[in-house]
């Protein structure tokens, strides 16, 4: 693959085959994740692999995490966020109930960690999130990475008490926080993919002014 046949084969995966990933690939992709930019040159990241499905289960054991959506939920959730496009509308009703299922039947939770050194919940200025913003670089080179490997990835955001509880489980220091929840695995041969947003990249280029 090249890389931007990389780039057009990543996609969110939340349908897996239940094959073992060998260490030795995951360690791979942990590596590349490793080289991405970093705010203040340390590449401060560290990531907590998950196989053993006791242990999964314990980290995903939280009432915020669907396990199943009704329409009528879904319609619901609709109104409340304000779903209007139709494409966003169809991806939230794919990704919703698969939720849970989309890490506990992944073959390995992954968990980025980073430490918390300004407060990014509040924070003073844009720079106080740099250190977010690193880690997301270190997450998307994770996914193209998997992708490269042949493998995907599904990706949650951990709200509140889904960290808290991770931190708890995992035996997590004090400090850090987890940007999201990353499962990796074999893409299952019918994984449903949501359609993507057609963008003329011409029209998002601005020269010389907007
Ligand atoms: C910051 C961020 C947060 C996301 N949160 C979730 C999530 O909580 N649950 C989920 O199923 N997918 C989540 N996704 C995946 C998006 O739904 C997905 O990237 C989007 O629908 C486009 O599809 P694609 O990744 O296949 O191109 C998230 C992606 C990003 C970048």
């Amino acid at each position: 693959m090249d890389f931007y046949d990389v780039i057009n084969n990543r996609r969110t995966i939340r349908d897996f085959e239940s094959d073992d990933i060998p260490m030795e690939v995951i360690e791979r992709i942990v590596d590349a994740a490793m080289k991405a930019p970093s705010n203040d040159h340390l590449r401060d990241w560290e990531y907590i692999v998950i196989k053993d499905k006791n242990v999964m289960a314990k980290v995903l054991d939280v009432d915020t995490i669907p396990r199943d959506f009704s329409d009528e939920e879904m319609n619901e959730l609709a109104k409340a966020w304000n779903l209007n496009d139709i494409d966003q509308f169809n991806a939230y009703k794919l990704a919703v109930p698969k939720q849970y299922r989309m890490l506990y039947e992944a073959n390995a939770l992954v968990i980025p960690i980073f430490k918390e050194k300004v407060d990014i919940l509040h924070p003073a200025d844009i720079s106080h999130l740099n250190v977010f913003a690193s880690i997301w670089c270190s997450i998307e080179n994770f996914l193209l990475a998997s992708t490269y490997e042949g493998l995907g990835c599904s990706l949650r955001i951990a709200l509140a008490k889904e960290m808290e509880n991770a931190i708890k489980v995992l035996n997590i220091p004090k400090g850090y926080f987890i940007p999201c929840f990353l499962g990796l695995g074999k893409p299952k041969k019918d994984a449903k993919l949501c359609k993507q947003k057609e963008i003329n990249t011409k029209n998002r280029i601005h020269y010389n002014k907007f």
